[in-house]
């Protein structure tokens, strides 16, 4: 393994938006490691990626696996990514929908777990890699629909009382917003810059589930962009020259910074996610280093 070869670490690399952008970057020449929680899937969508790679481009496709419903699935998935030479791409990818409330192995919710806490768990194990790297840079993938947010719900962080889908999952996408924001501004000067996204409304696994909403996202899947369009902003924040040290934004399809909304640009309400969200993962807020 070559030390000085650009790295990608994408998770949910094998299906919609994370697939998508693995092969880009993958067909550009970098060595991308692809995660996920389902070891047969990663490495078929890893087969068919390598397939696409031509031969003298440098491009390289790996995959780890690592269950984010399950803390300690995360710390062994960090260990397994902290063998890599360098990364100098970290896409928090993942992401679920899910119809009704579900409880994780840690006792959270699950779509809080997964489409949040797992990530600011596997940045902070990631960071050192990430700041010998620099520049680095971290990308988190949020949506649009963080607007269907009706609070922070730090009361009921976990959706016991107030679940209800699309505000439950529209409230884990503006935690990666608060999440992307306040580790920005921690990592100012550290050569790690960070910055969220939304890909687009794309055709993907991720609203196939049972129900009426289930069946609304499936006909809503006959007007929304092939999956191919999927890796334009993610590819876009990982290897555009012009974001050489931008940080602390957040972009959509016009790929330039795009303001979110009043509750994603609350300092405050970043900084009690933060302690939050360090407490339950396992962290110390401060040191951002295991304590539990
Ligand atoms: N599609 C859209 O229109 C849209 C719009 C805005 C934002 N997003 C965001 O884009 C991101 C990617 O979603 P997608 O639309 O590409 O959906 P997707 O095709 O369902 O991809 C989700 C990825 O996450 C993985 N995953 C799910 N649960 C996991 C777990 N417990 N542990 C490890 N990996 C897990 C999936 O693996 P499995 O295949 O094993 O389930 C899959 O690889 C999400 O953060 C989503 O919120 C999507």
């Amino acid at each position: 393994m070559s030390t000085n070869r650009k790295t990608a670490v994408i998770t949910g690399g094998n299906s919609g938006i994370g697939y998508q952008t693995a092969k880009e970057l993958a067909k550009q020449g970098w060595r991308v490691v692809i995660t996920g929680r389902n070891a047969e899937k990663l490495e078929n969508a890893a087969n068919k990626i390598e397939r696409l790679i031509q031969k003298g481009s440098g491009g390289e496709i790996v995959f780890r696996v690592g269950d984010y419903a399950s803390f300690r699935s995360v710390r062994g998935l960090a260990t397994d990514l902290n063998k890599e030479p360098r990364i100098d791409v970290l896409i928090n990818n993942i992401g679920i929908s899910l119809p009704n409330h579900q409880v994780s192995k840690d006792g959270n919710d699950m779509m809080v777990q997964v489409n949040h806490l797992s990530h600011f768990l596997l940045t902070h194990l990631l960071l050192d890699k990430l700041k010998a790297s620099a520049p680095a840079r971290i990308i988190n993938v949020s949506s649009k629909l963080h607007r269907l947010a009706v609070g922070y719900g730090f009361d009921d962080f976990n959706m016991e009382h107030s679940f209800s889908t699309l505000p439950a999952y529209g409230r884990t996408k503006l935690y990666n917003l608060l999440f992307s924001f306040e580790l920005a501004h921690r990592l100012k000067g550290s050569g790690v810059t960070v910055n969220a996204l939304h890909p687009g409304i794309i055709a993907t696994n991720i609203g196939d589930f049972k129900g009426i909403l289930g069946f609304v996202w499936l006909l809503s899947k006959l007007f929304q962009k092939p999956s191919f369009m999927a890796a334009r902003v993610p590819v876009f924040l990982a290897t555009s020259p012009k974001l050489d040290g931008v940080t602390g934004k957040y972009f959509s399809r016009g790929l330039r910074p795009v303001t979110p909304s009043r509750l994603a640009r609350n300092k405050q309400a970043a900084q009690r996610l933060w302690i939050m969200s360090a407490k339950l993962t396992g962290l110390d807020p401060e040191t951002g280093i295991l304590i539990g």
